[in-house]
């Protein structure tokens, strides 16, 4: 457990995190313009921070072409705000994975919109498994049936997924949050960033959007070094174990799980998510 930090019910990954980063947090200044996108980890980070930017700077490419993809749309809890927080231009997008109960207080004094992206846990579960034998700071997770028991116990970081999305479905925010599917993202893009752009107040034409949509393909991303984590040190993420950018498609749960690992999966989270008014919109069978 050494390798992550307990703070308050979560664990994080000290390589990235420290208590100065989550200090640093709840002492950000948020301006009205900010927009940060909220997921739970692996449900499109990454795309997000490919997609944000390029929503906020009317699809000017230069950043995405000289800005490795943590800068341009860097995480609020993370080491790295600090060195690049200065750098950001207004409207700044940033990222979290942080449960709405621990945003900070200027978060809420500000007017800053929030895309919250959630995707089928079942799929999210497979890439975190795949994740966690790829990156060096996060543990080893073990069989995937041991890793299936710890995701649904909540020990993994930033806690268990249905804690997430209850929290972020449960805020006062109003007309400042949109949410959107990971699964919606990758059946329609250009759709979605339609919907996005909408919501962010962005005149953008369908030219623009289509140009983003195609700089922000699963294909396009793969292979630009500002986006597909090839920067970051083989010590620390060995792509060879498994890439970043792994497989990018909905339902790949469907090569993993038994019957029995899915019927076990897919009881848990209908229990925990039993008192809530909200339905997910995938079947989880
Ligand atoms: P898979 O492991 O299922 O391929 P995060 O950035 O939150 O850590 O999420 C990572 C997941 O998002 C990975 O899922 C990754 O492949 C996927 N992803 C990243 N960019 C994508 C894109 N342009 N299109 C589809 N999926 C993408």
């Amino acid at each position: 457990e050494e390798m992550y930090l307990h703070y308050h019910g979560l664990l994080l990954p000290k390589e990235t995190h420290s208590l100065e980063s989550l200090k640093f947090v709840q002492e950000f200044t948020f301006e009205d313009e900010d927009v940060v996108t909220v997921t739970y980890p692996k449900s499109g980070t990454a795309w997000m921070q490919e997609i944000l930017p390029l929503l906020l700077n009317d699809g000017d490419l230069t950043p995405i072409q000289t800005i490795p993809n943590w800068d341009r749309a860097p995480w609020l809890e993370e080491k790295r705000l600090a060195v690049v927080v200065d750098q950001l231009k207004s409207p700044r997008a940033l990222v979290t994975h942080f449960p709405y109960r621990l945003m900070p207080h200027s978060f809420h004094a500000s007017k800053a919109k929030v895309i919250y992206v959630m995707r089928n846990p079942m799929d999210v579960m497979v890439s975190s498994y795949y994740f966690h034998q790829m990156a060096a700071f996060l543990q080893d997770p073990g069989t995937f049936e041991e890793f299936m028991d710890k995701f649904l116990e909540g020990r993994v970081l930033f806690g268990k997924w249905t804690d997430h999305v209850k929290g972020w479905r449960h805020t006062d925010l109003g007309d400042r949050i949109m949410y959107i599917t990971y699964e919606e993202m990758v059946q329609d893009l250009p759709a979605a960033l339609r919907r996005m752009s909408d919501f962010l107040g962005r005149k953008l034409s369908d030219e623009v959007i289509q140009k983003i949509a195609e700089h922000c393909s699963f294909k396009t991303m793969k292979t630009n070094n500002m986006s597909n984590f090839s920067l970051v040190p083989k010590i620390y993420m060995d792509s060879d174990k498994s890439p970043f950018l792994r497989k990018g498609v909905a339902g790949d749960w469907k090569n993993h799980f038994s019957s029995e690992q899915q019927a076990k999966f897919t009881s848990v989270i209908r229990k925990d998510l039993e008192k809530e008014s909200f339905s997910l919109p995938w079947s989880l069978d």
